[in-house]
């Protein structure tokens, strides 16, 4: 298992829900994590690692234990916004201001597929939030200024052309 960075076309993919709760789920989401703390991110989607199912895992700020959310579907969300500095594991070493709902709930199942409703406010809402674009294609670039992300992905595949040699 490896992390894809963007340009990787899996980051762009719809994921599918997951409908067999087995052990080799559970083994996967243990792998994800790992990739996670290596990386030293604060949550890790499913397609990051080039697999097409709605899986994430989640670092709650201040947790040790990460949260691992299967098939989370955001219920309801604020009207109110907060524009933090955000980063992506697919995006080393880029860092973005971007707004997002300040409080969200989301249903999600675990790895016995036992349903959950959780409310999330700050920082937690917006790791939520991020990760769960992932499962839609959507990256965080994606909620900026058209001239900042073109700004962006234009040095990025730069970097992507001059780094193959
Ligand atoms: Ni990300």
């Amino acid at each position: 298992m490896h992390l894809r960075y963007f340009g990787d076309s899996v980051l762009r993919t719809k994921c599918l829900d997951i409908e067999c709760f087995d052990q080799s789920l559970t083994e996967f989401t243990e792998s994800m994590i790992k990739v996670m703390r290596e990386k030293d991110g604060v949550g890790l989607a499913a397609p990051q690692v080039g697999d097409n199912r709605r899986i994430v895992i989640v670092l709650p700020p201040g947790k040790s234990k990460p949260l691992i959310m299967i098939n989370p579907v955001v219920t309801s969300k604020s009207e109110s916004r907060v524009v933090y500095e955000e980063g992506c594991l697919s995006f080393p070493g880029m860092y973005e201001d971007v707004a997002r709902p300040s409080e969200i709930s989301v249903q999600y199942c675990d790895l016995s597929g036992q349903k959950f409703e959780l409310n999330a406010e700050g920082m937690l809402a917006r790791i939520i939030l991020h990760e769960l674009d992932h499962l839609d294609g959507k990256l965080f670039i994606d909620h900026l200024h058209w001239w900042t992300r073109f700004s962006l992905t234009t040095q990025l595949r730069m970097k992507l052309i001059f780094n193959r040699g």
